[in-house]
């Protein structure tokens, strides 16, 4: 490798914080070890395979290999692949290009004739087509792709693509997610007192983890937008922000040296991962198991489009216009379909469940219909089109789909708690939860019993010690801490049954008394 340096310093030499590449140079994708590195080898560009014959043209940060710009299709925003006769010229004339093994040219960085001089490579991970003048006729920083490193400055009109998502700076200075440049699913807005056009906003990541908002008409010129969980940590942390193609943006911190090298997510912009539109495709259904989310059908009577791709979402065994008159309406409890911006307007009506199923069943330009919370009234129509649906226990909505003949519905997501493999984190947050309630209820009501028996006419010295001889058997309220509970049901282990308002678990006492359990839904 340090051979290689060297030789590869015959035709490169360094200034300052910069490697300068002149022109003419070359790339080739057969050649594994060439590249262009930056001064401390930090960053370099050059071919990374993706299999033995195929090959993008990326800038890595190194050691550990993060793509952080790769050569890119500007309508598609994916990478550009070549094969293994590929290669980068950068021309006489100023233009950089990337040729596929036919000859073609794949991409192009249309800076020719406009005075470029020479290229460089900066230790901050920046590769610019420089001109004269040393001004930046072209700039990775200036068109990146998925990913912002930091000191990179992100501006309005600029794009992190991935796939269906992109991640866009509005003049307000508002960040947004949006699904197929429509579907408004996050925003995180500089100051959210903000409602007119700042001059010249712009974010950018800071090293320390800090993702912060910049415009001349702020007080103090900035405002910190968000936190990598590990902010401020560690010298030799490599930051970035990444737009994945699960629709998340999210920050990653690379630690370790070497082949050790760790790179872990430490802020995530959309925490429910359900909530980013479009994650199960259309059709699909996103859901938890284990805390990692997942992709199913609405019903039978839909088929995943790619079996072995939950994510390319669902389509009906028979379409709707194939069965005229012969439709019904699925139920999903508990199911949502997300409604965005700038759907959310068109498609809310206000009325209550049997309406928001029927409304739907009559209307012709209805395909599914969703009752965000029983009870509000706020019902959404969804129009033939792409619709992205998310299943969770704890949602109150309860959502309805047209189906050809019969509803045939899945069998059930959940199970009882009694298996104890089935059990996700989810489960027991909300058995925590349940039992937080109970307990805080429970509490309630012995204060209040102790307050009508005691209140007023015993001091409270002699109110623990009064406690104390209570006996299990004597009918009064007792106060157990959840700890005892947990105990006392072997960690809810024994369910008995459903009673009305929640579950109800065998527990034993520390006298050996036989309980019941209930939680309190
Ligand atoms: C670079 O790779 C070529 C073969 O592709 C090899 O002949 C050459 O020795 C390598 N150079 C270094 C410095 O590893
Ligand atoms: C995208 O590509 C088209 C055609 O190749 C080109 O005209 C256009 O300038 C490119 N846009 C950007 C932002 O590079
Ligand atoms: C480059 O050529 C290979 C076949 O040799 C092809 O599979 C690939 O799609 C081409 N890349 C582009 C961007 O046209
Ligand atoms: C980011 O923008 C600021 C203000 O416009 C500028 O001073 C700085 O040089 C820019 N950074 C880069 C790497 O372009
Ligand atoms: C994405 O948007 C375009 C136009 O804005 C539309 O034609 C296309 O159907 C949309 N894609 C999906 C999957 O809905
Ligand atoms: C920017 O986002 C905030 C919420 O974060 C919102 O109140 C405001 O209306 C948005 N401004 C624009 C112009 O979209
Ligand atoms: C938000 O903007 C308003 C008006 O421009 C300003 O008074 C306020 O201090 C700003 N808030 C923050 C957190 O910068
Ligand atoms: C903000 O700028 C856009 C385009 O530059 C313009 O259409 C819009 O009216 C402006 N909004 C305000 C509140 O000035």
């Amino acid at each position: 490798m340090l051979k290689f340096a060297l030789a590869f310093l015959q035709f490169l030499f360094t200034i300052s914080s910069s490697t300068i590449i002149p022109l003419p140079s070359t790339l080739r994708a057969s050649a594994r070890n060439q590249s262009w590195s930056s001064p401390s080898s930090s960053f370099s560009l050059s071919f990374v395979p993706l299999t033995q014959s195929s090959f993008v043209l990326a800038i890595t940060f190194n050691p550990g290999n993060v793509i952080v710009w790769s050569a890119s299709d500007n309508g598609t925003g994916g990478a550009v692949v070549v094969d293994s006769d590929g290669m980068l010229n950068l021309l006489l004339n100023g233009d950089l290009r990337l040729v596929n093994g036919s000859g073609s040219i794949v991409w192009d960085s249309g800076t020719a004739n406009r005075g470029v001089l020479h290229a460089s490579i900066d230790d901050s991970g920046n590769f610019q087509l420089l001109n004269g003048d040393s001004f930046p006729v072209w700039s990775s920083f200036e068109n990146p792709t998925d990913t912002l490193v930091p000191s990179q400055n992100f501006t309005v009109g600029k794009i992190l693509r991935s796939g269906s998502y992109s991640l866009s700076l509005g003049r307000s200075g508002n960040l947004t997610l949006k699904w197929n440049d429509s579907v408004e699913y996050w925003r995180l807005g500089f100051n959210s007192s903000i409602n007119e056009n700042l001059s010249s906003p712009r974010f950018t990541l800071r090293s320390n983890g800090i993702l912060i908002g910049l415009d001349p008409s702020f007080p103090t010129g900035m405002v910190n937008m968000a936190f990598s969980s590990d902010y401020g940590e560690g010298n030799d942390v490599f930051r970035f922000l990444r737009m994945d193609d699960d629709g998340n943006l999210r920050i990653y911190s690379t630690t370790g040296n070497g082949r050790t090298r760790n790179v872990t997510p430490t802020w995530a912009a959309v925490t429910d991962q359900c909530q980013v539109f479009g994650f199960c495709g259309v059709m699909g259904i996103c859901s938890y198991r284990d805390s990692n989310p997942i992709c199913g059908c609405p019903s039978q009577n839909f088929e995943p489009i790619d079996v072995n791709d939950g994510r390319k979402g669902c389509k009906r065994k028979v379409e709707l216009e194939d069965c005229p008159g012969d439709v019904s309406m699925l139920q999903l409890k508990h199911t949502k379909f997300l409604t965005y911006p700038p759907e959310v307007s068109e498609q809310t009506f206000t009325v209550g469940i049997v309406a928001c199923r029927s409304n739907c069943l009559q209307s012709d330009s209805c395909i599914a219909s969703t009752l965000v919370a029983v009870g509000s009234g706020f019902c959404y129509m969804k129009t033939p089109g792409f619709v992205s649906g998310y299943q969770g226990e704890v949602l109150p909505s309860t959502s309805f789909v047209k189906v050809c003949g019969q509803a045939v519905p899945n069998p059930p997501l959940y199970k009882d708690t009694s298996g104890k493999d089935d059990e996700s984190r989810l489960h027991v947050m909300v058995v925590v939860v349940l039992v937080l309630a109970t307990l805080l209820a429970l509490i309630a009501i012995v204060t209040g019993f102790w307050c009508w028996f005691y209140c007023g006419s015993e001091k409270s010295g002699y109110l623990s010690a009064k406690y104390e001889l209570f006996d299990y058997a004597s009918g009064a309220p007792m106060k157990f801490s959840y700890k005892e509970l947990h105990q006392s049901t072997k960690g809810f282990s024994e369910k008995l049954g459903n009673g009305g308002f929640g579950a109800v678990y065998k527990g034993i006492l520390s006298n050996r008394m036989a309980v019941a359990v209930k939680q309190l839904e």
